[in-house]
């Protein structure tokens, strides 16, 4: 393989039983401190995205890092999925299944145009849970959203495939 990203495997930290007993916590924060880390990152996940892109939304809360330095690469405008609750004008909220109970994401309802090609940008995508609830919101907000990336991928919990079924073009960095 020409490139197998390895400079930027190693400089992701992974911390066990983070947030509880048996999960492997992938730290990105590592990644972030490192100049040539992030400047690497940054333009791998650019040149991954394909054809012409309007905006690029990025999920609460690390995938606004690389969100917006992904569309300041690309030269769009930054979309914020936000927790439920934070966002202060009129939103449009989605549901979405944790290991235990649920979650809810929003966006602002005015937030992109129809018609927009939304490129979806998160640090790592796991179940895939919140990176599908933001395809529907945003699909529901009249986005064409047909690509996300993503720095980690945890194949083995299946987000990505899922997320190739609801007709999304899953690119990651790592997995
Ligand atoms: C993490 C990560 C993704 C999500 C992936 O965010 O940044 O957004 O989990 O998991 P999933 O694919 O199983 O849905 P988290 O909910 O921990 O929020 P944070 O970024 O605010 O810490
Ligand atoms: N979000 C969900 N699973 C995660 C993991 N293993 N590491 C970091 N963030 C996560």
């Amino acid at each position: 393989m020409a490139n197998d990203n390895d400079d930027i495997r190693r400089r992701i930290r992974t911390i066990p039983d983070f947030p509880k007993p048996g999960i492997m916590f992938r730290d990105i924060t590592t990644l972030l401190l490192d100049a040539e880390g992030l400047k690497l990152t940054i333009d791998r996940m650019a040149g991954q995205v394909e054809g012409k892109v309007d905006l690029v939304a990025g999920i609460e809360a690390r995938g606004f890092l690389f969100g917006a330095a992904l569309a300041v690469k690309l030269g769009t405008g930054v979309l914020l999925v936000r927790k439920d609750g934070k966002l202060p004008g009129a939103t449009i909220a989605e549901d979405y299944a944790l290991e235990y109970g649920t979650d809810r994401i929003a966006i602002h309802a005015d937030a992109c145009t129809p018609g927009a090609r939304v490129l979806l940008v998160d640090d790592l995508i796991a179940t895939g849970g919140t990176a599908r609830a933001a395809v529907r919101l945003l699909r529901k907000a009249g986005a064409v959203v047909t690509q996300a990336g993503f720095v980690v991928d945890l194949p083995e919990l299946g987000g990505a495939a899922a997320l190739r079924g609801d007709g999304i073009e899953v690119n990651a960095l790592v997995a």
